[in-house]
């Protein structure tokens, strides 16, 4: 791989061990995909936590904190303490709600330990933000921007609707730029991985944030990690149906990136988003494809709900306003659990409406900075739930457990009311 002076400089240890270290996990990295060189990025996404992965103990210290990662994401025998951010680092979710822990089932020294990492994590600069949707923070990328960003649902919405250009990194490699303000110079950094190359013809206009997690989760089973050009689109979709739609085609298979013909920012045509290329194959989505998708999302099967999850990815403005307006007057039933998730400044915003009074009084909880999946917590005793998110239907059975059905957050609401699920596909 070529390296610029500064890059030659950092990997014998100009600036320290701990950047020696980042720089070494990122030439070894890119080596290993081919990458010629490394491209400078002022913008990284990352989730250090010390709380997930390593054993809490009581009276844990700082400096126990930056032993714990520099383990852990610099793959260093020593301990070493982490130096500041070099580049604008964005801190993504986390495992717990910080007013909510005790109801998630947090036990109190692993709290005390996401304390402890969240103010190291402070101390070295990193910016806070708590969420897996960045986007909807100010942290927005301009088209063109390198990026070094984790959370598969974040990566695919700065690829496809921003234009930025990212990977999906993993916490070494997004924990190595965070510290050099580098990233390997491949993917979906490049012109060529970015151009279409299935044709996916819609002829069921996706609508609703439910048809647009559809229409993912059919795209994704299919195309796998290959970039889909979605043709024939008559609505502009707003943030929360991309959001939707490009989490659950990340999860159904590994997609990056996706255009829609004349919606997002490198399709304004099919010519431009195939460039000279063809389509190795043309997929159809119609009523038949939209059926199947929904029914490859359902795993449960009885009526009876327990736990009822919004917010995945987290919940905007606009979603909490809708929550609250379907459950004003209305109270949640007594054997359910109505958990949304959002970042903590919207729901700082939705407490100034009154949004998150309304949501409490029905007996719904906002809780930030985490959701179930990575916390991998859930209310007690839950036998099965239900999800307006095409992500969290897919993996909650097998990360928590429970069959779930997965529906529009109409449905999940009157299912949060009346104890039973009656959803449909309309
Ligand atoms: Fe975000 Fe958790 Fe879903 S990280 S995308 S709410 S699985």
């Amino acid at each position: 791989m070529k390296l610029t002076d500064a890059e030659k400089a950092l990997l014998q240890g100009s600036e320290g061990p701990a950047r020696q270290k980042a720089m070494e996990l990122l030439v070894k990295y890119g080596e290993a995909l081919g990458a010629e060189k490394l491209v400078e990025t002022n913008n990284v996404c990352v989730s250090l936590t010390a709380g997930a992965y390593s054993t809490p103990r009581p009276a844990a210290t700082e400096r126990d904190v930056h032993a714990a990662l520099s383990q852990m994401y610099l793959d260093s025998d020593e301990p070493l303490e982490i130096p500041r951010a070099r580049v604008y680092t964005c801190r993504l979710i986390r495992e717990m709600d910080p007013d909510n822990w005790e109801l998630q089932g947090i036990d109190p020294v692993r709290h005390e330990l996401n304390l402890l990492t969240e103010r190291v994590c402070a101390g070295i600069g990193m910016q806070l933000m708590h969420s897996c949707t960045p986007y909807l923070l100010g942290n927005v990328p301009v088209m063109g921007e390198h990026c070094a960003w984790i959370e598969s649902s974040a990566v695919i919405y700065c690829n496809s609707v921003l234009g930025g250009r990212t990977n999906i990194e993993g916490m070494e490699s997004a924990t190595a730029s965070m510290l050099t303000g580098r990233t390997p110079y491949w993917g979906y950094h490049l012109d060529a991985r970015r151009l279409g190359t299935h044709l996916v013809e819609v002829e069921c206009q996706p609508e609703s944030v439910m048809d647009w997690g559809l229409l993912g989760y059919f795209t994704g089973e299919i195309v796998q990690d290959n970039v889909p050009v979605i043709n024939g689109v008559r609505r502009a979709p707003n943030i929360a149906r991309l959001k939707h739609h490009g989490a659950a085609a990340a999860s159904s298979g590994g997609v990056e990136m996706y255009h829609i013909v004349g919606l997002t920012p490198e399709a304004h045509n099919l010519e431009q988003a195939f460039g000279k290329r063809k389509p190795v194959a043309t997929l159809k989505f119609g009523p038949a494809e939209r059926r199947q998708a929904y029914e490859n999302l359902t795993s449960a099967t009885s009526p009876d709900i327990d736990f009822i999850m919004l917010g995945c990815p987290h919940y905007t403005l606009e979603q909490l306003w809708d929550a609250a307006r379907r459950l004003e007057g209305k109270r949640v039933h007594s054997s359910v659990s109505l958990w949304i998730f959002t970042p903590k400044a919207l729901k700082t915003i939705a407490d100034q409406e009154g949004l998150t009074d309304i949501i409490r009084r029905a007996g719904g909880v906002v809780m930030t900075d985490t959701c179930p999946c990575i916390s991998r917590v859930s209310p007690k005793n839950v036998r099965t739930a239900a999800t307006d998110s095409a992500k969290h239907a897919h993996y909650m059975p097998a990360m928590l457990g429970f069959p779930t059905w997965f529906g529009s957050q109409a449905d999940c609401i009157e299912a949060a009311v009346t104890g039973k699920w009656r959803g449909e596909l309309k």
